[in-house]
Order: C-alpha cells, then structure tokens, then sequence
C-alpha cells in the first residue's frame, strides 16, 4: 500500500533534547518529517547506511531514502518481526556493513519499530568498534520508549535482550505520521507505554490522556506530537540522571514489567504483544501499590478504567495462576540478594522501585486478578 505523503507540518514539529555531555543527542517530533528536508544538521553530509523490515519498507523505504539522500544499494530489508533479533542476523547486518566498506565515520540509520533499532544499534555498536547511528521509530513503543535512551541488543536462546550495549544514537526523528499504516494492535501496545509514563512520573499527563485519549485513537497528529514528547521527555530526563540503570531511576521505567513478563514468558512470546502484558502488569502494579495503601482505591481504578478504554487486556491469561506468576518472577533481572524488588506507585505519577511491600498483599493482588481473568 502506498500512503500519502502527508503534509510535513513544520508548525507542529518539537524538538527535545537527551543531556548526556558529549553523548547528548535532539529528538525531533512531528508528523511527515520524513518527507521534507530531514534535520538531522552535519550528519547529513556523513556516508550512511539503512536498515528496515519488509512491512516498514513497504510503506517508507522510498521516502527514507529520498530523505537521506540515499540510493536502493544503501538499504538493507530484512524479514519483520522479533525472531530477527538474533546474534546470527546481527552477523548478517556487519557481514553487509563491511561489504559495503561503510567507514568509521559512517551513520547506521534505523528505520522501524524496536525489533531494527535495538538490532541496528547494536550493529552500529560494535561496527568497527562502535559508529553513529541515527533512530527512526516507526512503532509507536519505539516512538515513545526505545528509540531514546541506547538500550541495544539482541535476543538469546536463554532469554531476551541478553545479549547488548548501551550505545546512544546520535540524533532521534519521530514522524508521527508512520503510525496511520501501524496494525491498531501494535498501535495499542505502544499507548500502554505512554499510560505507563503517566502513572509512574507525570499525573498531568495521565489526566491529559483520561481527556484526550480519543484524539490519540483517531492519530490526531497534534496530539500524537503531544504526547510522544511528553513521553521523550520523561524518559530523556530520567535517562539523563541513570543513563547505564545502574541506579534505582531508569528501572522505574519497568512500571508493570516485571507482571508482564512473567505473562510473556508462560505464554512463550507467543500470545501477548510486550505493551499488552505491560498493560495488565500496569494494572497488577496499580492493585498492589492500593493494597499496601499508598494510592487510594479511586486512582487504582482511573488506572484500569483508562488502560481499559484503549481496548487493551487488564486481566492474567486464563488459565495462568499465582504459582505461575511467583515462578517466573522469581527469575526477574529486578530481584537482588534473594528477593523479589517490584516498581510500585507510591502515588499517581510517582513510581518507586521496592521490596518493602507486603508478600500476602502480592498474593491477594494476583489471587484477585488469576480468578478474574
Ligand atoms: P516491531 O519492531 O516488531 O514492530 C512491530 C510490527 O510492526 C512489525 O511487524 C513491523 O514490521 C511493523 N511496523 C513497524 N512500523 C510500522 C509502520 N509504521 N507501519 C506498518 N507496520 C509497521 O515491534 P516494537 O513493538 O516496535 O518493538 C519491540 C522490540 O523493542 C522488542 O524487541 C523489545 O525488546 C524492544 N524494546 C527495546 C527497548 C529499548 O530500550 N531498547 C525498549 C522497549 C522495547
Ligand atoms: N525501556 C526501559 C529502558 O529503556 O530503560
């Protein structure tokens, strides 16, 4: 299908910026950006590289590379999905990096959702020991979550993203208006990460969406822009005070996490989309955090009443139970000397990263949510 290409509204573009000293890099907002003139300053002028899946390709190679400046031999179009993001293809991406002599002051440029950013940048990560690469997300979860930050990596049998660098990109370009050829169900996945963002850091940004959310069903750009800023913002913020997580600021970014992958993880990565399992983790973390009294009964419910407006899931799998959950939780990358930390809200837009919790409150919070499902 080819898309119109939609006006590059300049009126609605933001800019952001990650403060990261000498790694500090703009993020740029705003809908049909990939078809004017690109900002992307002095890279422009570099030797570059992009690669992109078959669906992203599909609709935006043409305008990419037209953007770039760049010519079909400059791209390479892998096969979509998550089962890409494997040590082999990575293999194949440098193997096509050094055929084509990209120097060390090339560009890599990622043109898609997460799947291509986490594996581009890990190629530009240690691509002649580590070069520039550029993050175009065309997902919303990529828009709002990991395209920022330079969190890259691949998968391993053993499990996911073991296997990575932090590698910050050099500049961000968000063109909201990617998202009109987004399957809705991908486009829901990202919106449980933006209701993520107003939960654990931002309440005016939660009430923002409890307003507008229909203005971000219908893709309207001004408030895609919006709130894909907002979003940036906090996570450039936090970011910039945790940038490697080895502080307790950047795990709050896992608000719901680690419910959702323990969902992910019994059902095999085979049911439920990552933004869907974070959406009901988000409600788990919500039940819990008003458990232990710290978020009243009213704004646990503005949580779900919200994540369920948007058509996602709030409840377990059938058929997984509170054993399930303690078992694969047990194995979460959060639990320290033995025992199990969770991010909880210790108020709407402020998230804390625990293990002082009560564990028979825990129990009732997924008895509850298990028998519901
Ligand atoms: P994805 O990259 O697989 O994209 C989802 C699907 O949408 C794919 O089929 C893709 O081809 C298609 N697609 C992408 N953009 C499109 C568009 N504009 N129009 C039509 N189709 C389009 O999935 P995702 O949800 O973007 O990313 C998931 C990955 O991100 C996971 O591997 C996860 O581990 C990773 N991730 C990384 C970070 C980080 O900080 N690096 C954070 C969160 C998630
Ligand atoms: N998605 C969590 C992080 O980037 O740290």
């Amino acid at each position: 299908m080819t898309v119109r290409p939609p006006r590059n509204d300049v009126s609605l573009q933001r800019t952001l910026r990650v403060e990261l000293g000498a790694r500090s890099y703009p993020i740029r907002i705003g809908p049909g950006l990939l078809h004017g003139p690109l900002p992307v300053g002095d890279l422009q002028g570099r030797p570059q590289k992009l690669i992109t899946d078959e669906n992203v390709a599909a609709h935006y190679l043409d305008a990419a590379l037209a953007g770039f400046r760049l010519t079909r031999e400059d791209a390479l179009v892998l096969p979509p999905g998550e089962s890409l993001k494997t040590w082999a293809s990575a293999g194949r991406v440098l193997d096509w990096l050094l055929a084509a002599r990209l120097p060390r002051d090339g560009i890599v440029i990622a043109l898609g959702g997460g799947v291509i950013g986490d594996l581009a940048g890990f190629c530009a990560a240690i691509y002649q020991r580590g070069i520039d690469y550029v993050q175009v997300p065309t997902t919303l979860l990529a828009q709002v979550d990991s395209s920022v930050g330079g969190k890259t990596g691949v998968n391993h049998p053993a499990g996911k993203n073991l296997v990575g660098a932090f590698h910050q990109p050099a500049c961000v370009l968000v063109d909201t208006a990617t998202l009109v050829t987004l399957p809705r169900r991908e486009l829901l996945a990202g919106l449980a990460e933006v209701i993520k963002y107003g939960m654990l850091a931002d309440s005016l940004l939660f009430e923002w969406l409890e307003s507008n959310l229909d203005r971000l069903l219908a893709l309207d750009n001004l408030f895609l822009t919006e709130a894909i800023e907002r979003c940036c913002s906090i996570k450039s913020r936090i970011v910039g005070r945790d940038e490697r997580e080895t502080g307790s600021d950047r795990a709050l970014l896992n608000l719901g996490h680690t419910f959702g992958h323990a969902m992910e993880t019994h059902t095999g990565y085979a049911s439920l989309l990552h933004g869907e399992a974070v959406a009901i983790g988000l409600c788990l973390a919500a039940d819990l955090s008003m458990r232990q009294g710290w978020i009243s009964p009213a704004v646990a419910l503005r949580c779900r009443r919200l994540i369920e407006r948007t058509g996602l899931p709030t409840d377990p799998p059938r058929g997984m139970s509170v054993a399930d959950f303690h078992r694969h939780m047990g194995l979460d990358k959060k639990v320290k000397a033995g025992k199990l930390r969770l991010v909880l809200m210790r108020k709407l837009g402020e998230a804390v990263l625990t293990s002082e919790f009560d564990p028979a409150l825990l129990d009732e919070t997924l008895t509850a949510a298990c028998s519901d499902g």
